[in-house]
């Protein structure tokens, strides 16, 4: 795999995907963290002077409507106020236009495609990794460079086929989370401790599955303690927990084969009966393991973090671990967002971008997308 550096990109028409997947609300960008993170590569590439072609997918697209509701428009004007230049945005990511317009833009020019995940509509092309479109999206550039962490995880068109069309290498943000996240997948330091928290436990079973062999202790906040509990046996009332009765099965069988690293709650903060943030002696017993770890990585919440009212046990986890003069590494969308409104951006060794682009690299040392580009 080629980093930036080690390509002749002097005056070439890149094709750079990024992951610019940014909440969104009555067109106002809620936050901009990930077309700030992508920041570097851009400007590279224009310290270059190439022709700048940007690619990107915006939440999922299953029908007209969700076309209307997804599309980057906003992000071309965030993307020219922070690079102080203009952006020019096309309407389409697809068809003869866009590369009409593509072909007339210049060298030192920056270009926005709309949303990728148009093409999934009415058939999914991108997700389906369709290598006529990878193709065409490859024949607007003489090199592709995938800068997108939270969506090497997919093997889509825009991340993994276009990439066999065209001398490839990956971005700086990329290659900064590739470098800080090596540690969690050889050669670990031990006592390495795990938190999980967020709201289902039915995707991250998987992840679950296989980190729980590598790590030592597994604690557990949010929707996935609940369900943990319910397998238990507990009665967790009117939480949110899987109803799912396999999952609920496995998990059973989890707490018997790894009842020594997998760590319950205690107490909670409940309203109307439901579990809604963690209590204070589960944080004081959490602190006990990570205290004794070498390593923790952290991925979710302790709960319903956004209502101020269910802070505290998310808080104190963070004020825990920003103590404990271990290495940590946090992930994921909700917890790095959470880190940010509770004072804590810049307490832990690493910030990863990406949400299930971490946990799939931690848990299986590659990324599908990445795999394409050796
Ligand atoms: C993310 O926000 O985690 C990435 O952009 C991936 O998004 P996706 O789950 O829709 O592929």
């Amino acid at each position: 795999m080629k980093n930036l550096e080690d390509m002749d990109l002097k005056n070439k028409k890149v094709i750079l995907r990024c992951d610019f997947n940014v909440p969104i609300k009555d067109g106002q960008i809620l936050d901009k963290t990930k077309i700030e993170n992508s920041l570097p590569t851009i400007n590279y590439l224009l310290e270059n002077n190439c022709k700048v072609i940007l690619l990107s997918h915006l939440g999922r697209v299953k029908s007209e409507e969700d076309k209307k509701k997804n599309s980057l428009e906003p992000v071309a004007q965030v993307l020219a106020n922070l690079l102080k230049r203009s952006v020019k945005f096309i309407d389409n990511c697809y068809g003869y236009k866009v590369k009409e317009m593509v072909t007339e833009s210049s060298l030192g020019e920056v270009i926005l495609l709309e949303n990728t995940r148009w093409m999934d509509y009415p058939e999914k092309l991108e997700s389906k990794n369709d290598q006529r479109l990878a193709e065409f999206w490859a024949s607007l550039g003489e090199v592709y460079i995938n800068d997108a962490f939270g969506s090497c995880h997919r093997a889509h068109a825009s991340t993994a086929g276009i990439a066999k069309y065209l001398p490839h290498g990956i971005g700086f943000l990329v290659q900064k989370e590739i470098k800080a996240l090596a540690i969690l997948i050889n050669n670990t330091p031990h006592p390495f401790t795990v938190f999980m928290g967020g709201a289902k436990v039915d995707d991250k079973l998987p992840i679950i599955e296989v980190l729980l062999p590598k790590c030592d202790y597994l604690l557990l906040g949010g929707g996935i303690a609940n369900s943990f509990l319910k397998a238990s046996g507990q009665d967790v009332g009117n939480s949110l927990a899987t109803e799912d009765e396999a999952i609920l099965n496995k998990l059973k069988d989890m707490l018997v084969t790894y009842k020594e690293k997998i760590i319950l709650p205690i107490d909670f903060v409940k309203d109307s009966g439901a579990i809604l943030d963690l209590g204070k002696n589960t944080i004081a017993q959490y602190g006990e393991y990570i205290n004794k770890s070498a390593i923790v990585f952290v991925n979710g919440t302790c709960g319903k973090y956004e209502d101020h009212k269910y802070a505290e046990g998310t808080k104190q986890l963070f004020l825990t671990l920003a103590n404990s003069g271990k290495k940590i590494i946090i992930g994921g969308g909700d917890t790095v967002s959470a880190a940010q409104n509770l004072g804590f951006a810049n307490s832990f060794d690493h910030q990863s971008t990406g949400g299930g682009a971490t946990l799939e690299y931690i848990a299986y040392g590659k990324l599908e997308a990445l795999e394409w580009m050796k």
